[in-house]
């Protein structure tokens, strides 16, 4: 199927002269003044996550342009032809089925193999909860990117329905001082480890895979036991056998890394929140699919997300965006949406091979609220650049603190109130600024006291954080990413950039034992020169 891209539509032409004539210059307090019902008419309700879209730098206008740019780059034909399994991952021949794996058995493709897994692992993950019977305590996830940062991220978010007796550990980094303070505090017969590596190759899962196996024989385990107290997560059965695995749970090339946390990835999930919470997750990811491949475009939450993404993208040309939960157990939601974001779209060549002449994936960054309002948000009110934000909110908490709850709802809305608002010169001028120096002239201290306002961020509001909420709040971004990246015109699903670093990795490895600096580049060969010192 032969697909535009984004800049070759007609649309696309209209979007330009719309953002000269209507879009540079809106701003959102005037907007507000003008349309009463604007929170109404820019809000939109998906299952599990309402989102106020209302304090973006858009309007009726510029929302359906941008559903006809979708229109135009057959975006529905293309969300299809993922959802049916063609193998839209080009330049590997593959097909992207992650939402097969949450899909109801018998609706989706693979449904036989997916469900076989997904009963054996859940069933497993129980038996691991009895810890009277199975004694395991602590279980370790051994993986790096997509089979470490979906669990790690959705283990804390759903601590509240978490196994009270068993502890959860990541270990991802190749640096040993990851794996080290972890054994460090285990005891063999206490531990599970899980293996968690699409390929069974990568080297820092393997080589922290053999310092956990050389730390369990070294404390009196023998290859029986380590059958026992290994598991691994993977598509190379084989790998994992050779390893001395045999309990392994297997999943598929057409699951993507960052897309993997619902296979057999979700292990540790499936351990810490057991059985039935983890059918939740599924279930709210499920909801979601359903609602991106139905609800009209102008109403599809993921569609409009991924639209304003690249409205502001390559026409306002804002190069980052900022994540701000407010609720500490997505404290790990940022670095998740760094990779399923930045892997994805992160691209410099369409489908072709043609060099893009727009920019694609944004910086994604963020921490918790309100912590990051103590760091960074300095920036995001007063600083040079205008960065949107994305705040999550939710509505009722999973611990009896109301007073802390409504403090973080409180500062949530405030911060977007405030990015929006602003202060003039003339409000600052009237109040009186109790740590300003004297000796400056009232003008300077307002000046620095002076908001621009009109910066623009999305809230959006779960009820409470469940299983599911987590589940359909995921697949959301997940959509979304597909979305902008369809838009773009490029291969969401691939990650050839990270193949470079991994080879050179390759060949200096053997040189910081030899010293061996033929060939190297002036610096590089001047730092390994130190390092060996
Ligand atoms: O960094 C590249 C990458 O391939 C990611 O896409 C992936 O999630 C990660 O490495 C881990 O790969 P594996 O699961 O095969 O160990």
């Amino acid at each position: 199927m032969d697909f535009k891209r984004c800049d070759q539509t007609v649309a696309w032409t209209a979007l330009a002269g719309h953002f000269e004539g209507h879009g540079r210059g809106l701003d959102l307090r005037e907007a507000f003044a003008r349309d009463p019902q604007r929170f109404e008419h820019l809000s939109l309700q998906a299952p599990e996550v309402f989102a106020d879209l209302s304090k973006n730098l858009w309007d009726g206008a510029t929302r359906r342009l941008l559903t006809e740019l979708a229109r135009e780059c057959q975006l529905e034909a293309r969300r299809d032809a993922m959802l049916a399994g063609a193998p839209i991952n080009t330049t590997e021949g593959r097909a992207v089925l992650h939402t097969a794996l949450r899909a109801p058995r018998g609706t989706a493709p693979f449904s036989d193999e997916v469900h076989g897994v997904l009963d054996r692992m859940l069933a497993f993950a129980e038996g691991v909860r009895d810890s009277a019977t199975s004694g395991i305590r602590h279980v370790v996830n051994i993986g790096i990117g997509g089979s470490d940062l979906g669990p790690q991220m959705v283990v804390p978010a759903l601590d509240a329905f978490a196994h009270p007796g068993i502890t959860l550990h990541f270990v991802s980094n190749v640096d040993g001082h990851d794996i080290t303070p972890v054994l460090r505090r285990l005891k063999p017969a206490e531990t599970l480890f899980i293996i968690a590596s699409k390929t069974f190759t990568t080297q820092e899962t393997m080589a922290n895979a053999a310092v956990a196996r050389q730390w369990f024989l070294d404390q009196g385990g023998d290859e029986a036991a380590i059958a026992q107290h290994f598991v691994g997560a993977t598509t190379n059965l084989k790998a994992a056998a050779d390893f001395g695995i045999h309990t392994t749970f297997g999943f598929w090339d057409w699951v993507g890394g960052r897309y993997s946390l619902w296979s057999a990835i979700g292990l540790p999930i499936a351990i810490a929140v057991g059985a039935d919470h983890f059918r939740a997750l599924l279930d709210g990811a499920h909801a979601m699919d359903r609602h991106f491949a139905t609800a009209p475009l102008a109403e599809n939450l993921p569609v409009q997300l991924g639209l304003l993404d690249v409205w502001y993208r390559n026409f306002h040309r804002f190069s980052s965006r900022s994540v701000a939960p407010y609720h500490q157990g997505l404290k790990r939601l940022p670095a998740y949406l760094q990779q399923l974001e930045m892997e994805s779209n992160g691209k410099q060549v369409d489908l072709d091979g043609t060099p893009l002449p727009f920019g694609t994936s944004p910086v994604v960054w963020g921490e918790p609220g309100t912590n990051g309002q103590h760091a960074y948000f300095q920036m995001l009110h007063q600083g040079t650049d205008v960065i949107p934000v994305e705040f999550i909110a939710v509505q009722h908490p999973t611990h009896p603190h109301a007073d802390l709850h409504a403090k973080a709802l409180a500062n949530c809305l405030a911060q977007s109130q405030a990015l929006m608002l602003g202060k003039t010169t003339e409000t600052a001028l009237a109040e009186k600024a109790p740590t300003a120096s004297a000796a400056l002239g009232k003008l300077t201290v307002a000046r620095h006291r002076t908001f621009p306002g009109n910066r623009p961020s999305t809230t959006l509001l779960l009820e409470t954080l469940t299983p599911r909420a987590l589940g359909a709040l995921i697949a959301l971004y997940e959509h979304r990413v597909f979305t902008s990246g369809a838009l773009w015109g490029i291969n969401s699903f691939d990650q050839w950039g990270v193949e470079l670093g991994k080879a050179l990795a390759g060949d200096l490895l053997p040189r910081l034992a030899s010293g061996d600096l033929e060939g190297l580049d002036g610096s590089t060969a001047g730092l390994l020169k130190r390092l060996r010192a």
